[in-house]
């Protein structure tokens, strides 16, 4: 929310931070620090890059709080360290690479909104190199988010769970662990399984795992299953596109199956909450036909689609979760009549 004159000059000079933590992680300066203090020149040398370029960025940073600077010698904070150097088994540099990839989107904002949208300039989504690291991008983020998003979800009874567009499998990874009794798929784009796999090995979670590698539109999901989960894909499509997912899902689930659909939904006057309608901007920018739906229009698709008994949860007033059951509403017996 912006209140003042002060706030508008602070978000109209908003990118500078994080174009310097982005343009950090592109010279991969976090990386050549890594655990010793080293002078501009060093890192410069490291980095292949100019002494003078090195000196100011360091500087920056230091003046960001994220190095610290003692006589001519810079040294990674204990957060850089373990979120900003490649090296560190927690780095989210996949994600800030994307960020700098979003960035690149966001300068032809003015463009699109005035001759509207553009053919993309980037690599299409199904290529490899890409979808690899995309999905290592995101699975820094989801696998961080997992244990919030997934608080309010109930698995019990369930055996089967599809993710499907389930990335590096994040979401996958953290309900295996809350239920080592089930089994999932992951299923999405070739390049993007491979990554999960990887990953499920890494996780120790090999054996409950198995992939699908696949298109959305023409591949079977295999099943039936008792669950399936689709995090944050339907952004990306268009209502008709959604429509035709909505109903592959259907046959892929057993009656009475689960599908749990987590989104930015928008609120109904569209312009709620802010991260969703800035989110939504995004799209434009990024997809072909993809924009946020609210949670009306979703579960309409669904309920033409066969689905009831929905539910609805908002995570720190931003992310929601849909949850609908496959089948038309039963009324509950009473617990005292049920066996
Ligand atoms: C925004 S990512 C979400 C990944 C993961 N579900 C998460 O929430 O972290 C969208 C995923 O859907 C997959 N996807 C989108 N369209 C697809 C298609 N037509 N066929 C297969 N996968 C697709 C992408 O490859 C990507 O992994």
């Amino acid at each position: 929310m912006i209140r003042n004159y002060e706030e508008l000059l602070q978000t109209a000079d908003a990118f500078t931070d994080s174009r310097t933590l982005i343009a950090a992680v592109e010279v991969d300066l976090f990386t050549h620090l890594g655990k010793k203090p080293a002078t501009a020149k060093e890192i410069a040398r490291k980095a292949d890059a100019s002494p003078e370029g090195i000196e100011f960025l360091l500087n920056a940073l230091t003046g960001m709080g994220l190095l610290t600077k003692s006589a001519d010698r810079f040294r990674n904070t204990p957060l850089s360290r373990t979120y900003l150097d490649a090296a560190s088994t927690q780095s989210i540099t996949n994600f800030i690479w994307l960020a700098g990839q979003h960035w690149n989107d966001w300068i032809g904002l003015a463009d699109a909104v005035r001759k509207g949208r553009r053919p993309r300039k980037r690599p299409p989504p199904d290529n490899p190199a890409f979808r690899k690291r995309f999905s290592k991008a995101l699975h820094e983020r989801s696998f961080y988010l997992a244990p919030k998003i997934l608080r309010p979800i109930d698995l019990r009874g369930a055996r089967t769970l599809l993710d499907l567009g389930g990335g590096a499998g994040s979401y996958a990874f953290a309900l295996l662990v809350k239920y080592p009794g089930l089994h999932a798929t992951i299923f999405d784009r070739p390049a993007a399984v491979k990554v999960a796999l990887a990953e499920a090995k890494h996780a120790d979670l090999a054996e409950q795992v198995d992939v699908i590698g696949g298109d959305l539109f023409t591949d079977s999901y295999g099943g039936p299953y008792d669950v399936i989960f689709y995090s944050n894909v339907v952004h990306i499509y268009s209502p008709q596109e959604n429509r035709r997912i909505l109903k592959k899902i259907k046959t892929a689930l057993k009656p009475g199956g689960r599908l749990i659909i987590v989104e930015y939904f928008l609120d109904k006057d569209q312009a709620h909450p802010p991260d969703v309608s800035s989110f939504n901007l995004m799209m434009l920018l990024f997809t072909e036909q993809g924009r946020c739906y609210t949670w009306e229009e979703v579960t309409q698709w669904l309920k033409q689609a066969g689905f009831s008994r929905f539910r609805r949860t908002r995570i720190d007033g931003k992310i929601g979760i849909l949850e609908a059951t496959l089948g038309t509403a039963q009324k509950r017996r009473p617990s005292s009549l049920r066996r």
